[in-house]
């Protein structure tokens, strides 16, 4: 028996093989043997490479030219008029099923898993006004406290080579505390715990390698993290503890409101994404579960991305202290008095701080993994190439920020050439946040988090780098993809002065 079914497997093995590489639609498109073969080829670079995707893609589109064959079934390009097709005009392409779902098995209901553009853009309808412009200024004295507290905890604990800090733990504890007083109201106080080393966001952080597994061994994670019982998480997985009181504070939350919507206005001192969620017009809220998942999703999409763009900048502006001089000089002539509140409104017309923040996110890249489309039947041309429906399409947004021909020397932080009378071709190629009918839901509140952030740091202290290895040289492209960059090492500041 058992002879028989290795034999079958044999031969299906095979015959998928001689399918995948002579006769399946994408077979004229250049590209390795084995990625044609097998989407092993993807987890193979995003495991047990530890992060390595899009470099690795950026070797083989040196080697077989601007489109080529990623999978058995998937196109990665490299221009920009492909990467416009797919995700600016792209309104007749779907994300990808299956990767959407996998990463992360608390996000599939939600409104960044969504697959119908219907569905999709009913859900944006009802979240999207919960991160308008006017939304984020009603809260801007939240994040104003909470910037004042991130930068006085640092001037009081973090003031010497000895007690230098981590910039990633202590950015994730910021943004985390922003995202869920803004979100749910009902703020973890993570910035409280000395040396930023609360267990959620440092949980979040160490538990970041396991997004690729779960994407590749899906089971896996919903194993781990729908069917294990918390306790024995809490007690095997320290680093999901984060992740198990997280998922209980949010789902006590909304049985509450589910229960009883009235008391949402009346124990929540500030507006949460429930005031949006509940009000629908027929008065029908999303599903318990639905609500779960956008809950999920608005937290781990509020404070990865931002705090890894606050890493950045503050990363590149303490290496070179010309950039943090001319920060501190044009801050101090807008805001003469350090005492007097930053708004954001007279933050964002400062020409040196715009084009730092512009630069920043350029560098950080926004999600550097190639986020997949599904090409539908009625998708017009991506790129010039008519591609069969049902393939997947991307593009990694490193390709669109790194490119020599619009960013002259790409690799160097350089936020001069965003001083120029026409950066129309620049923003064209600029798209931290995606663009079209799936663009960033919180661009307006990481916008305001990102000049409220650096506008009172770099008025109000001097920082200093402990670890400069020759890592931060290299370009961005070549840091760990782990969906956001991350860094393969760590990196330390110190306030060196304060500039009272
Ligand atoms: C610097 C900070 C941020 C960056 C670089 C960033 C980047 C992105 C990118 C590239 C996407 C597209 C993902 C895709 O197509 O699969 C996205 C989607 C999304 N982002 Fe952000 N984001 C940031 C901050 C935030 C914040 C603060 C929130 C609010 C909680 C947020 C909520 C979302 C949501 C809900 C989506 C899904 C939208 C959809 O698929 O329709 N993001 N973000």
């Amino acid at each position: 028996m058992l002879v028989l079914l290795v034999s079958f497997a044999s031969i299906y093995c095979a015959g998928l093989a001689l399918y995948r590489l002579l006769f399946h639609p994408l077979r004229e498109y250049p590209g390795p043997a084995l990625a044609a073969l097998t989407e092993g080829y993807e987890a193979y670079y995003n495991i047990i490479k530890g992060g390595n995707l899009v470099a690795q893609y950026e070797k083989l589109h040196k080697q077989y030219g601007p489109v080529v064959r990623v999978g058995p079934n998937t196109l990665h390009f490299n221009y920009a008029q492909a990467y416009h097709d797919i995700y600016t005009h792209g309104s007749t392409l779907v994300k990808e099923p299956a990767f959407y779902k996998n990463i992360n098995p608390h996000s599939d209901l939600s409104s960044f898993a969504l697959r119908d553009p219907q569905e999709a853009k009913i859900r944006r309808g009802l979240v999207g006004p919960a991160f308008s412009r006017r939304a984020v200024t009603s809260h801007e004295d939240m994040i104003q406290q909470k910037v004042h507290k991130f930068i006085q905890m640092l001037e009081e604990h973090h003031n010497s080579s000895e007690s230098s800090v981590d910039t990633s733990d202590a950015y994730f504890s910021l943004t985390t505390d922003i995202i869920t007083s803004y979100c749910f109201d009902n703020c973890f106080d993570t910035l409280d715990t000395p040396g930023f080393s609360h267990y959620m966001p440092k949980g979040f952080q160490e538990a970041v390698a396991l997004f690729w597994v779960m994407r590749h061994l899906p089971f896996l994670g919903v194993l781990l993290l729908i069917y294990t019982p918390p306790n024995l998480l809490m007690r095997y997985f320290t680093p999901l503890r984060g992740f198990v009181e997280l998922k209980s504070s949010l789902e006590s939350q909304i049985d509450r409101w589910i229960r009883d919507p009235q008391s949402l206005s009346e124990t929540t001192t500030n507006e949460t994404i429930y005031h949006y969620l509940f009000k629908t017009k027929d008065q029908k809220h999303p599903s318990r579960m639905s609500l779960i998942h956008e809950a999920f999703i608005l937290f781990s999409a509020g404070s990865d991305t931002t705090s890894n763009a606050l890493n950045i900048g503050t990363i590149h502006a303490s290496k070179d202290t010309s950039i943090s001089r001319r920060l501190f000089e044009e801050l101090c002539e807008a805001f003469p008095d350090e005492d007097r509140p930053m708004s954001h409104a007279v933050l964002e017309n400062l020409p040196f701080l715009t084009a730092f923040i512009r630069e920043t996110l350029r560098f950080a890249i926004g999600a550097v993994h190639p986020l997949p489309r599904v090409v539908g039947p009625t998708t017009p041309a991506i790129g010039g190439l008519k591609i069969p429906a049902g393939t997947i399409v991307e593009m990694s947004t490193a390709f669109m920020h790194m490119n020599p021909e619009v960013f002259p020397d790409p690799n160097t932080f350089n936020p001069d050439r965003w001083l120029v009378e026409d950066t129309t071709e620049m923003m064209q190629y600029f798209c931290p946040f995606s663009k079209g009918p799936r663009i960033c839901l919180g661009l307006n509140l990481a916008w305001c988090e990102l000049y409220l952030t650096f506008g009172n740091l770099f008025r109000k202290v001097d920082l200093k780098l402990v670890s400069e290895e020759g890592h931060f040289d290299q370009a961005p492209i070549q840091q760990i993809d782990y969906f956001v960059l991350h860094w393969r090492e760590r990196c330390k500041v110190y306030v060196e002065k304060s500039k009272k």
